[in-house]
């Protein structure tokens, strides 16, 4: 875990301009092959002879800690970390864009390693855009796509997940669906309520709540939905677990009876689906956290690694919570 050179260092020793070395940093196919060698060895050099450990502390800033998507990923981030004498630092960003650049700015400061961000939208922080840009504290993306170029990435297929879910409800005759969104801006919500929309086509009657990814906004709005008596659904489609597991209670405490006469479908498959019964798309985030601190490994090691954008696939685990819908039973 070596200290990182400066711009300035590393031009000076490999005899090339600051502009050169930045360039060859942040967009190496665009530099000649002996030029990015002449960096990579002054790298090297550089190391040698300032061989001090780093921190050996890696960032994570996370946007909710009581979901249990994010510890679940943390999981996969802390085998790779510790088996590589790593340790991870975590902040909550609570969801808000200026606490993540706050977190950022303070994990930096601190001299961390690396920074892992579960993005809590499209990050719009400068702070952060330039940090990345500049290449010299390494930045991994995960689970959300913060829409900025040239980045470490790794997340799952939004979309496909969510397209199967729908199409598998439509299979068991459900066309009047209502939907439970994530985040707005977020690229996990956007991803998938593409998907949705897509599968239903013009088949559907479906309604939507914005929910955030939350189970008391869930329970709130689909409690008023039930109050307003206006409630023609056979299914709900949730593009997280903890809104789907709000849904099964606020209809089982007005009456209804999940999958009998509605059914529930939602989206991650963290722990509590299992105990409820219910039936999600599973992602694969110890997988998510691994590749992610893999990367960080990578790029810690050889800050001119070339930038990874890794797409996981996600799948359906079948549990009680669907059937047949209610309409289409003689
Ligand atoms: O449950 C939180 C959601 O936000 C998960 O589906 C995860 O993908 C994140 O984007």
């Amino acid at each position: 875990m070596d200290i990182k050179p400066t711009l300035k260092e590393l031009a000076a020793i490999a005899d090339v301009s600051i502009a050169t070395a930045s360039r060859a940093i942040s967009h190496p196919e665009k530099v000649k092959f002996s030029t990015r060698r002449k960096i990579e060895r002054a790298i090297e050099e550089f190391s040698l002879k300032n061989k001090k450990t780093g921190s050996g502390i890696i960032g994570l800033i996370v946007p909710d800690l009581t979901n249990q998507f994010f510890p679940m990923m943390l999981t996969g981030i802390e085998m790779v970390a510790r088996s590589n004498s790593y340790t991870i630092l975590i902040s909550n960003s609570g969801a808000d864009e200026k606490n993540e650049e706050d977190n950022a700015k303070k994990l930096i400061d601190m001299g961390v390693d690396g920074i892992i961000i579960i993005p809590s939208g499209e990050t719009r922080s400068r702070y952060i855009q330039q940090i990345v840009k500049d290449n010299v504290t390494p930045i991994v993306f995960l689970d959300r796509n913060p829409d900025l170029d040239e980045i470490n990435l790794v997340t799952t297929d939004n979309y496909s997940g969510m397209y199967q879910a729908a199409k598998y409800l439509m299979t068991l005759g459900h066309s009047k669906i209502l939907y439970l969104d994530g985040t707005e801006g977020t690229s996990t919500a956007k991803d998938r309520l593409r998907g949705f929309y897509d599968a239903i086509g013009e088949n559907g009657d479906t309604g939507r709540i914005v929910a955030d990814f939350s189970f008391n906004k869930a329970r709130s709005e689909i409690g008023k939905l039930l109050q307003s008596a206006h409630f023609p659904y056979t299914a709900v489609l949730s593009a997280n677990d903890n809104m789907a597991l709000a849904a099964m209670e606020i209809l089982r405490d007005n009456g209804f009876r999940v999958p009998e006469d509605i059914s529930v479908l939602g989206y991650d498959d963290i722990p509590n689906a299992r105990y409820a019964g219910l039936t999600t798309i599973k992602q694969p985030f110890v997988e998510m956290g691994m590749n992610a601190m893999y990367i960080m490994l990578a790029n810690i090691n050889n800050p001119l690694s070339s930038k990874k954008n890794i797409v996981l696939p996600s799948n359906i685990i079948f549990r009680s919570s669907c059937a047949v819908a209610r309409t289409m039973r003689i």
